[in-house]
């Protein structure tokens, strides 16, 4: 029988503030004859995320660190092509997390069925994957409702476009800050916010000012920094805070100072939680219903970055800090 030979990217070294291509390798390696109850998978879709780039810092958080030499772990989709358990058939899709791989070997129970009748299927690891279900988790934690005013910070990107989305369809109105007109122009044109700026065109909390004067309800916040402490001045009393994610400090070398206006928190009676979106995978179902229903019926828009093959991972991941991403980013596999 043919060797599977299988591509994949370990971590090389611990990146000191933005990663480069000298922090990883791409190393190939033979995969052993399928043993019994195990199943094969050729992946088609990887995806990067920001959240990656704790896990290539040393010690201790919510998820062990990448150790160096191995392959780094993450979201995937791909097609079974070979299988010596009942529970998975040739030609099957499955979600996993074994990461950036061409082809790996697997139990059934580390992969999860997803219908290949929905196409692209990069969609299970955006809008009906784990970045649509952090959005849509933040959304249910502070239970955001029909007439609130919610902001979300890094807009365009996959949290961002979807957090938007699904709180224009329960009714809100929607803001978002990205880094670019083109970006703007999506939220405003196809994700159907109802205001988006420019946040590089001048200080966050001016642009609030003009364009939302009495105030938000809601801050989904996927940046932190600056963003942060603009959103804390411009809630109203009783405002509720998503904490998602930081991306502006991730590539920080030392911790930046937190924002200088926190005593908002105080005054206007503020909530900020905390989000894992891992918290709520026992309501993955219910988050495929709801969300895959909105899709199937043509309510949200599906946007990505898709990057060709496995040489380009490591760009494609860089480039998340740049910004060159609409949507979610995705690697193509061939
Ligand atoms: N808590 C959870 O369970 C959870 C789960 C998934 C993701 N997250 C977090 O949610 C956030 C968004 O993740 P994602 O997967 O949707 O990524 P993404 O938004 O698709 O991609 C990253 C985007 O961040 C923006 N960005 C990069 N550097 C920035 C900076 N210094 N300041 C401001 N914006 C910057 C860029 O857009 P611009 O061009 O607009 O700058 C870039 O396109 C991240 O912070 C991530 O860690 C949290």
């Amino acid at each position: 029988m043919a060797k599977t030979m299988s591509r994949e990217i370990r971590l090389a070294s611990r990146p000191q503030g933005i990663p480069t291509a000298a922090n990883f390798t791409l190393a190939q390696t033979e995969l052993p004859p399928l043993p019994e109850q195990q199943v094969l998978v050729r992946n088609l879709f990887l995806s990067v995320d920001p959240y990656m780039r704790g896990r290539m810092n040393e010690g201790k958080s919510y998820v062990p660190p990448f150790e160096l030499g191995k392959v780094m772990d993450g979201g995937a989709v791909g097609e079974v092509v070979e299988s010596r358990a009942q529970e998975f058939q040739v030609g099957d899709v499955v979600t996993s997390n074994f990461g950036w791989r061409e082809s790996f070997i697997a139990s059934p129970k580390d992969l999860h069925p997803v219908s290949r009748e929905i196409q692209p299927l990069s969609v299970y690891l955006g809008t009906l994957g784990m970045t649509g279900m952090t959005a849509w988790a933040g959304l249910n934690l502070v239970e955001v409702k029909a007439g609130e005013v919610i902001f979300i910070s890094g807009a365009a990107g996959a949290v961002g476009n979807m957090a938007g989305q699904l709180a224009k369809l329960r009714g809100c109105k929607v803001i978002g800050s990205a880094g670019s007109m083109e970006k703007v122009l999506f939220l405003r044109n196809k994700c159907g916010f109802d205001i988006a700026f420019d946040y590089k065109v001048g200080p966050v909390l001016e642009q609030l000012n003009v364009e939302v004067p009495d105030g938000i309800d809601v801050f989904f916040d996927n940046v932190g920094g600056d963003t942060l402490q603009a959103a804390l001045a411009a809630l109203r009393v009783h405002g509720r805070i998503i904490a998602c994610g930081g991306i502006s400090g991730y590539n920080a070398e030392k911790p930046k100072p937190g924002p200088n206006n926190l005593f908002n928190m105080i005054t206007k009676r503020l909530t900020m939680k905390g989000l894992l979106v891992r918290d709520s995978l026992d309501r993955l179902g219910e988050f495929e219903k709801e969300v895959g229903a909105y899709f199937r019926a043509g309510k949200l828009q599906n946007q990505e970055t898709v990057v060709p093959g496995i040489e380009q991972a490591v760009d494609a991941f860089i480039g998340l800090f740049a910004g060159k991403n609409i949507g979610k980013m995705v690697v193509k596999l061939a």
